[in-house]
């Protein structure tokens, strides 16, 4: 809360003694109070004790040309980050919901631009009074929110019910929660990208039971999706069968073929950047059974027919409006990784390729590590061997640096 600054609007109620320790506390937390205080509410405390108290300036009149002249109620409506009203009458609820402004209160609380926090305190009458009840709701319909009142013994002796103003820790809370609202949110790399990304394998039926399949664990894919998420993007991740959860915070799209694969991954379009970690089966059955292919008496295995996959990096990285911005493939190769990955790079149209070695020995397949070489445009880097979480971070930040220079020198 520290360095955030309030106008505190004290109404005319037997509550208002209480807001001299709400200003306390707030002055403890670094919070500056500014304070109007009604007409009314000078009856139960005074400019003085408030002023002392928020060690700030108390503003009471409408039309006094001084306070009007050193801080005009436009200004002091606007500089606040929030706007509380405690305690708020009945009659200033009802003055606000009619969009009246014939006091310093209500002619600040109508120019307003920031969040305003009521406090009700009144008589439970008054409360449960079918005019306050329409005042209140029309305030909340304005976006007005609202503390209180609590339940309990009223000031007026044999007098209980709901209308006591909350007590100062709620408000505090109840302000607090306000101020962090409004905190503006920290800009992240990826803010506003839409990102696509593929991970696991693929299955390809051979009849209902088996299927073709390979070794990939969808966890880079999966590491790639949640650090996108984590730099701000909007993150649509197309899934193969695999055994992780779904992301927190990513659109997570669950497919089994390649064939759906490449639906899902064309109807996420579009996208600035699309990220193909899946380990896409390159052949499907194309002589699928439909019930479970049976052991035949003779000892004959049947006889697979195998087509080629649709190419999905290819296909997406093909020239055309709805090309992402960034196309990063990978390849898994267990030889000449590097080679392999710079002829990719060109014949499949990525931007950039990501390389590793998955040969057995390098526990890469299923495991949590990776030690992979980026090839782009400029050449080949290779990274030292990292958790796999590190690369996709790595892999974003470097992802959005280059949207946002690329689209720099667009400019
Ligand atoms: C002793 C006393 C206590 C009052 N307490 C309250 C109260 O708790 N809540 C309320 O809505 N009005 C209360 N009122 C009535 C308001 O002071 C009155 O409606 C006034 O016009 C409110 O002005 P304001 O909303 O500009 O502060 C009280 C009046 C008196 C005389």
């Amino acid at each position: 809360m520290a360095h955030k600054r309030i106008v505190l609007i004290i109404g005319g109620g037997i509550a208002a003694y209480k807001c001299l320790e709400l200003i306390r506390r707030l002055r403890e937390r670094g919070v500056g109070v500014r304070t109007v205080l009604t007409k009314a509410a000078q009856q139960f405390v005074t400019p003085l004790s408030v002023g002392a108290l928020s060690n700030d300036l108390v503003l009471t009149d409408l039309f006094d040309l001084d306070d009007e002249r050193e801080i005009g109620h436009i200004r002091l409506s606007r500089e606040a980050d929030l706007i509380v009203v405690a305690p708020a009458t009945a009659d200033l609820l009802a003055r606000m919901a009619g969009g009246h402004a014939n006091d310093l209160a209500t002619a600040v609380l109508l120019a307003t631009d920031k969040p305003v926090l009521v406090a009700p305190a009144m008589n439970p009458r008054m409360w449960s009074h079918p005019a306050t009840r329409r005042n209140v709701a029309l305030l909340a319909a304005d976006g007005v929110r609202c503390v209180g009142p609590a339940a309990g013994e009223m000031a007026e002796a044999g007098e209980a019910g709901l209308g006591r103003l909350a007590e100062v820790p709620e408000l505090l809370e109840a302000i607090e929660a306000l101020l962090a609202e409004g905190a503006p949110k920290p800009v992240l790399p990826l803010t506003g990208r839409h990102v696509l990304v593929t991970s696991g394998p693929t299955h390809e039926p051979i009849d209902p039971v088996r299927y073709i399949a390979n070794r990939s664990s969808g966890k880079q894919g999966y590491a790639i999706a949640r650090a996108a998420a984590a730099l701000g993007a909007r993150v649509t991740l197309v899934a193969g069968p695999v055994t992780l959860p779904d992301p927190k915070g990513v659109t997570t799209v669950h497919v089994e073929t390649a064939a759906q694969m490449l639906a899902a991954a064309t109807a996420a379009l579009p996208v600035e950047l699309a990220v193909f970690a899946a380990a896409v089966a390159d052949w499907r059955v194309v002589n699928a059974a439909g019930e479970k292919i049976k052991k035949q008496a003779s000892g004959a295995p049947p006889a697979l027919a195998l087509a080629e996959n649709p190419d999905i990096l290819r296909t997406l990285a093909a020239r055309g409006a709805r090309r992402p911005r960034l196309v990063i493939g990978f390849a898994a190769e267990t030889e000449n990784v590097i080679e392999y990955a710079k002829k990719k790079r060109k014949s499949k149209g990525a931007d950039w390729i990501v390389a590793n070695d998955v040969s057995p020995e390098t526990g890469i397949m299923g495991g949590d590590r990776n030690s992979v070489h980026l090839v782009t445009q400029q050449g080949v880097e290779s990274w030292s061997e990292m958790d796999k979480d590190e690369v996709a971070m790595r892999l974003m930040q470097r992802a959005a640096e280059h949207l946002l220079a690329n689209e720099a020198a667009a400019e």
